[in-house]
């Protein structure tokens, strides 16, 4: 009886250890993965190879100092949705970077362009190779950039809650280049590994190699930027993530979306930086009895940050990160989407014949010396549409940020400028616009683009405002707490060990 019993207990248990290798990762070789790299020894040589340098521009560019300090991060261990990720202190360089792909669809099917319904591709088409090793470097080289853009930030975060939320990103971004890189080295053979080297080469912001994208080159100087860099920069990630997702090619569409669970929580950083600032900035205005939010001065004495400098701040991330959908109408992008290698946000929902052979979409142009919307191939138009979905799930932030303001009691929102502001790629990179949209000249732009976007002295104030606080539930003068702890963790757990 015993024994039978015993027998039906390994029974069981063996069938779930199958079913969680399905699921989970394989941390016998030395790169976490669940793409079975034990058995396919020449991408795991390959990667083996590129792990010294990796760590070497960890090391190099990666978050300054805190290398020895514990850290309460999440790691990945499954791509089951339902629970995917643990929760632990780790030495950020002993982090897991891993391999991780969502479990393959049975039967999958490119859901768009010219190979629409037609099997999915599970190796790379000779034809479109060129076209997919691009976007897959584009998108790898935006991950570290963003780690390189964040390493000064640890030395003033403004409690243990954000550093470690710093450092939370900053790993991911590690591993969604660890993603990319095996895509490289798995299916682009030779010139793979050259892309693979070429994404720890370069650097943010470097006048001889720098990243591949503006928005990628530019300082990320204090907190607020951060969290903006979270709010704006990291969506326009998700929503090129999306579009890969919807990829033909099946690996890039498996990795994209397993990336996705992981960017969620880095928009989640940057929607609540913001509102704790903006809830921080409220509260103090309301005990001074401050009744005018645009009284820089006095609001600034209270150690906070003015709702008017919060709102250049905004201006400058969204415009930065428009810039990153490239021009409105492109050919790059029909025939990446003819292709079958991107799609469209949220492809498989849209209901249409998923060609988009005679099919317009209005775009916005300037036409004879004003901002008009014109209708053009939506197979041409496929930037602009993208970046529409983008706006529309930027709103859904600011609509809580303006709440926390409306709940204060103050006549003050926050707004997203017109897209022809403060422009560098696409239709309005020539002109000058103001926020509302209001073309004007060279002159009165040097005037007034102070009012519009931090100037020097903006920046000193933020900065002046930047000392770290490192004792466990303590916050900085201008951050509410948050809510809810990480994981569930009370108010004054200490999510970074400093010293250890
Ligand atoms: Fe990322
Ligand atoms: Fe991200």
């Amino acid at each position: 009886m015993r024994e039978h019993l015993r027998m039906t207990a390994d029974a069981s248990h063996n069938e779930q250890e199958h079913a969680m290798n399905f699921m989970n990762v394989d941390y016998s070789t030395k790169i976490p993965n669940n793409v079975n790299l034990s058995e396919d020894r020449q991408v795991l040589k390959a990667l083996e190879g590129w792990h010294p340098g990796y760590m070497d521009w960890w090391s190099d560019m990666g978050p300054e100092g805190f290398q020895q300090s514990l850290v309460y991060l999440r790691t990945a261990y499954s791509v089951d949705p339902r629970g995917w990720a643990k929760f632990d202190y780790v030495k950020m360089p002993e982090y897991r970077w891993g391999i991780l792909l969502a479990p393959q669809e049975e039967n999958r099917v490119i859901p768009f362009g010219e190979n629409f319904g037609k099997p999915a591709w599970q190796e790379v088409p000779g034809e479109h190779r060129a076209t997919l090793r691009r976007l897959i470097v584009i998108q790898g080289d935006t991950e570290p950039a963003s780690v390189e853009q964040q390493r000064h930030l640890g030395k003033t975060a403004p409690s243990l809650y954000d550093l470690r939320n710093l450092f939370q990103v900053n790993v991911e971004e590690g591993r969604h280049l660890w993603a990319m890189v095996y895509l490289l080295q798995k299916y682009f053979g030779r010139d793979g590994r050259e892309e693979a080297d070429d994404l720890l080469r370069r650097r943010s912001g470097d006048a001889d190699s720098p990243r591949m994208l503006g928005a990628f080159n530019e300082a990320t100087p204090d907190w607020l930027s951060f969290f903006m860099f979270t709010y704006f920069t990291d969506r326009d990630g998700k929503m090129q993530l999306h579009s890969l997702a919807q990829s033909g090619f099946d690996p890039l569409s498996r990795t994209c979306r397993f990336m996705l669970t992981e960017e969620a929580h880095h928009m989640f950083v940057g929607e609540t930086g913001i509102s704790r600032v903006v809830q921080r900035t409220c509260e103090a205005m309301k005990e001074a009895g401050i009744t005018d939010p645009n009284d820089v001065a006095k609001v600034r004495a209270l150690g906070v940050i003015d709702l008017p400098t919060i709102q250049k701040k905004l201006h400058l991330h969204y415009s930065l990160s428009l810039d990153l959908f490239g021009s409105e109408v492109s050919t790059n992008a029909a025939n990446a989407f003819n292709a079958g290698i991107k799609g469209r946000y949220k492809e498989t929902q849209i209901e249409d014949d998923h060609q988009l052979k005679s099919a317009t979409y209005p775009v916005l142009k300037l036409v004879d010396g004003v901002i008009k919307r014109v209708d053009e191939p939506a197979l041409t138009a496929l930037n602009m549409r993208l970046r529409d979905d983008y706006t529309q799930d930027c709103v859904k932030g600011m609509l809580r940020w303006n709440k926390i303001i409306s709940l204060a009691g103050f006549h003050f929102k926050l707004t997203l400028p017109n897209v022809a502001f403060h422009r560098q790629i696409g239709e309005f990179r020539d002109i000058h616009a103001t926020p509302e949209g209001v073309l004007i000249d060279d002159a009165t732009w040097n005037k007034r683009k102070g009012d519009w976007l931090p100037s020097t002295d903006d920046g000193d104030f933020i900065a002046s405002l930047m000392e770290p606080v490192t004792e466990a539930g303590q916050y900085a003068s201008w951050i509410s707490p948050p809510k809810v702890g990480i994981d569930n963790k009370p108010g004054d757990f200490e999510y970074v060990k400093i010293d250890t």
